[in-house]
């Protein structure tokens, strides 16, 4: 008998045809989440699951599911899991580190540049029908070649925002909780600052930080006054990392000039307050999608619930014990 596994969202076919050669595969490919009550149901049988950041995995939902051995996130983030009753419930955890790293810089890029030349703004003008000629003062925007580029988190995503930035003969300055080592800063070419010097001195604050306790609102009210009144920030990391009511406070009162993003508090739900304003550039959690990383990532939670499952260490243990 194969053991018993659940795809908790919609996947591509290759994964299931993966899957299916070790497990007897239940997948969701209607793509509506669960919600936690169904989630617990559809798992209570199972050995394993790969589940995506919208499943909280907890200790009330572990207690339900005495069979699982794995739940294998298809996202590097895993804020949605928690470790700790993972680990009591003798659980393995995983998520897809590597796989993902370009193709969400590229995104934050995306977001820099569509931030700081308006783009969606001017898009919108356009679409309407109000574009009546070319004006010398037309959506005047920020320079991003020479600009000051501050990066909150110069791990792997981090690094390649930082790298990227040579192109464009960017100053680069980071703050992490720990300094990198120095050839990742000469790589880089980046200086480690103070969280403070960073938001004094960029013109452009970007986060690639997980979410925890630790980094909860690491930008809120005080942080978006110390930017510079002409500085845009962006963030493609997590909801929760921004104090997102403290943001539209910002935008509405030009404390800051711009923002890109690709995450909020709350998701699928955001606060309707970004909606009216124009100096900020929204995405629907798109980072990393791209069809080959996507796949890639997919593929990665796939294997790693097989080799939990047939008693090797997955690649990407989040909680050996
Ligand atoms: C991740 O991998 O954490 C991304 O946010 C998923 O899109």
């Amino acid at each position: 008998m194969k053991p018993k596994i659940l795809v908790t969202r919609e996947v591509f076919d290759e994964v299931l045809e993966y899957l299916s050669q070790f497990f007897q595969v239940a997948s969701n490919q209607s793509d509506i989440p669960f919600d936690s009550e169904t989630l617990a149901s559809k798992l209570s049988d199972k050995q394993g699951a790969v589940i995506t950041l919208t499943d909280r995995i907890d200790a009330a939902l572990l207690t339900r599911c005495p069979n699982l051995k794995a739940v294998c996130n298809i996202a590097v983030g895993y804020n949605n899991i928690d470790l700790e009753a993972c680990t009591k419930a003798k659980v393995m955890a995983t998520n897809t580190p590597g796989v993902l790293d370009d193709t969400t810089g590229d995104f934050a890029w995306a977001l820099i540049l569509a931030t700081a030349r308006r783009l969606t703004e001017a898009e919108a003008y356009l679409r309407n029908g109000q574009w009546d000629g070319w004006k010398l003062k037309q959506f005047l925007g920020l320079d991003v070649h020479h600009a000051m580029l501050g990066i909150f988190g110069l791990g792997r995503i981090g690094q390649v925002v930082a790298r990227r930035a040579i192109g464009f003969e960017m100053n680069v300055i980071y703050h992490d909780v720990r300094r990198a080592a120095s050839e990742i800063e000469q790589a880089c070419r980046a200086s480690f600052v103070n969280k403070d010097e960073l938001l004094a001195k960029a013109d452009i604050v970007t986060i690639h930080v997980p979410y925890s306790s630790a980094t909860h609102h690491l930008i809120g009210k005080q942080e978006l006054e110390r930017m510079k009144p002409s500085a845009i920030l962006i963030n493609a990391s997590r909801g929760g990392v921004v104090d997102d009511a403290a943001l539209i406070a910002a935008l509405h009162s030009g404390t800051i000039a711009g923002a890109g993003l690709d995450v909020f508090e709350n998701e699928p739900k955001f606060n309707p307050g970004f909606l009216p304003l124009k100096n900020v550039v929204l995405a629907p959690h798109i980072a990393s999608s791209s069809r080959a990383t996507r796949l890639r990532m997919a593929m990665l939670a796939a294997q790693n619930v097989v080799a939990a499952l047939t008693g090797k260490t997955p690649p990407n243990l989040l909680n050996p014990f």
